[in-house]
């Protein structure tokens, strides 16, 4: 599988951490200018998926400042989400958009690494994640991982940028990801390369068919994807059998 790291960095690993802990003071301030406001729909939808029932316990992979931890715990009454993450910088913003909406004593933050997930076998009712999958320096760990701490019968669901399926959509996407997303980076994050990474991260990755072949491989049964924004995006949705 091909795989970019932000600056060509050997260690993509490290790489990914440091960048986001560059960017984290403006991330979702670009991410709202970059999808003109439709992530937050993007991540519902992505919500809807995970299919987590009344009361269910939920794991955010990837959490970042916690939106879609934030939608999950909203989105069923009774329900505990744990959201994870390993850049200190990104998970140190939740908290407080937890206690501003009310959530707090519903959603526990975990700075962790998603290779090495700290929970027990069957564990969850879902695992979700938001343009994490293109950020693992293995995607194949990382998706074993999610499906090992899943109870069987759930869903590990993502959410993650395709490179975009139609042809004309595909040239305007492209400019708009290569000369837009770098500018505004630059001018408002005062970091370029984190969004060329972006889109050299997005170009570089799987299909949706290549991605079923990993949750196949991690033991999951791949459902049909959800395709957003002119297959733009993609949310992916993996369903574990019974043993
Ligand atoms: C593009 S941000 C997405 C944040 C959030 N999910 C959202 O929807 O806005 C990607 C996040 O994945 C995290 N990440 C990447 N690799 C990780 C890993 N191995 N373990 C835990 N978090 C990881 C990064 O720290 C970053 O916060």
């Amino acid at each position: 599988m091909s795989s970019v790291s932000p600056g060509g960095a050997p260690d993509k690993h490290e790489a990914v951490r440091d960048m986001f802990g560059r960017i984290a003071g403006r991330y979702d301030l670009m991410n709202r200018l970059m999808t003109g406001g439709m992530d937050g729909r993007w991540r519902r939808i992505t919500v809807k998926a995970a299919a987590l029932p009344d009361g269910g316990r939920a794991l955010d992979v990837g959490t970042g400042t916690g939106d879609l931890a934030l939608d999950l715990a909203r989105s069923k009454p009774g329900s505990r989400v744990v959201g994870l993450d390993y850049t200190g910088p990104m998970i140190a913003l939740a908290p407080a958009k937890a206690r501003a909406k009310g959530l707090d004593r519903r959603v526990d933050w975990l700075r962790g690494d998603g290779h090495r997930l700290p929970f027990a076998d069957n564990s969850f009712d879902a695992v979700t994640s938001a343009f994490v999958l293109r950020n693992f320096a293995d995607l194949h760990v990382a998706y074993a991982e999610m499906a090992r701490v899943l109870r069987p019968g759930c869903r590990v669901v993502a959410l993650e940028i395709s490179p975009a399926g139609l042809p004309v959509w595909r040239q305007l996407f492209a400019g708009f990801f290569e000369r837009v997303v770098p500018l505004v980076g630059r001018l408002v994050a005062g970091d370029e390369e984190a969004y060329r990474y972006l889109p050299a991260s997005v170009a570089a990755f799987l299909s949706p068919a290549e991605l079923a072949g990993v949750m196949r491989d991690a033991g999951l049964v791949p459902l049909p994807p959800r395709r957003l924004a002119l297959g733009s995006l993609v949310v992916h949705i993996g369903f574990k059998p019974e043993a």
